[in-house]
């Protein structure tokens, strides 16, 4: 399938005339990380129900709104939430607030999640800059005909997470004494947490940590050349790393542990990024 361009532009329009100045930086912000919109200043806030086209945001702990502002000046645009595969929603649905930041001409992205670690060095509360993805999942969002206009056919993907922003971004967590790992995002569709059993190949096949979103967005992102960073924040230990059960209630709270540091980190970046 292509891209439905009549709906995005449509959508993108529509969020165009409620915020006004294009944003420079687009943050999409995962389970438990959403406070960090209220560092704004002069906000305006759509919801995402408010956008036409735009899928509707089910899981608990998203808001699922945009909220538009500055930060130091630098104009940003913050996505309380995303839509997730495991909602139901086919891959096309998944990019679709990202196929509009496209259309806007956003240049920059910044993805966050929550997320499992694979790796018994991390713990809880930890915070990962992405240094490159790993998806196994056979579908794609940039599966059928493909809109030039976007990107081409086939892309690279030898540099998905800007290598220079992540140099950027390992400056800023030494500044700030604020400890940033660096490793690989898997990608696993869910709901289902993972078994012990699939935990260990991941940790195998290279991985640190693993989550359920990220990946479809960096993959329209990278395809259409934005410069993008990904941080994780660690909220509990893979499956059968230690006797614990996994659970969303766990995910959120220690999200929202681990989000002060998250938000000063964050506002450096943007600080410094946007300066370059
Ligand atoms: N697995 C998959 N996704 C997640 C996890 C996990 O352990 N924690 C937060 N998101």
């Amino acid at each position: 399938m292509k891209p439905d361009m009549g709906k995005i532009v449509e959508a993108a329009n529509y969020i165009g005339a409620r915020i006004g100045e294009v944003p420079k930086f687009s943050v999409i912000l995962g389970s438990g990380l959403g406070t960090f919109a209220e560092k704004l200043k002069d906000r305006v806030e759509v919801d995402f129900s408010e956008i036409p086209h735009f899928p509707k945001s089910t899981v608990v702990g998203h808001k699922g709104r945009l909220v538009s502002g500055t930060l130091n000046d630098t104009p940003v645009l913050v996505l309380q939430g995303r839509f997730h595969y495991y909602e139901g929603y086919s891959m096309e649905q998944v990019v679709f607030p990202l196929r509009c930041l496209l259309y806007l001409k956003v240049p920059n992205l910044i993805v966050t999640n929550a997320a499992g670690s694979v790796d018994p060095d991390y713990r809880p509360g930890d915070l990962m800059l992405i240094k490159d993805h790993i998806k196994l999942h056979g579908d794609s969002p940039l599966r059928g005909a493909n809109y030039e206009a976007f990107g081409p056919r086939f892309n690279d993907m030898s540099d998905p997470y800007t290598r220079e922003i992540r140099d950027l971004a390992r400056q800023c967590g030494k500044e700030l004494d604020i400890p940033l790992k660096e490793g690989v995002y898997f990608y696993m569709t869910g709901p289902s947490y993972e078994t012990a059993s699939e935990i260990k190949a991941i940790n195998i096949l290279g991985a640190n940590a693993v989550g359920m979103s990220t990946v479809p967005e960096v993959i329209v992102a990278s395809h259409a050349g934005m410069k993008v960073m990904g941080l994780s924040c660690i909220t509990n230990m893979g499956t059968g790393i230690i006797d614990q059960k996994v659970g969303h209630e766990e995910v959120i709270q220690a999200g929202a542990a681990a989000e002060e540091s998250f938000i000063k980190v964050l506002q450096r970046i943007i600080d410094r990024w946007s300066a370059l």
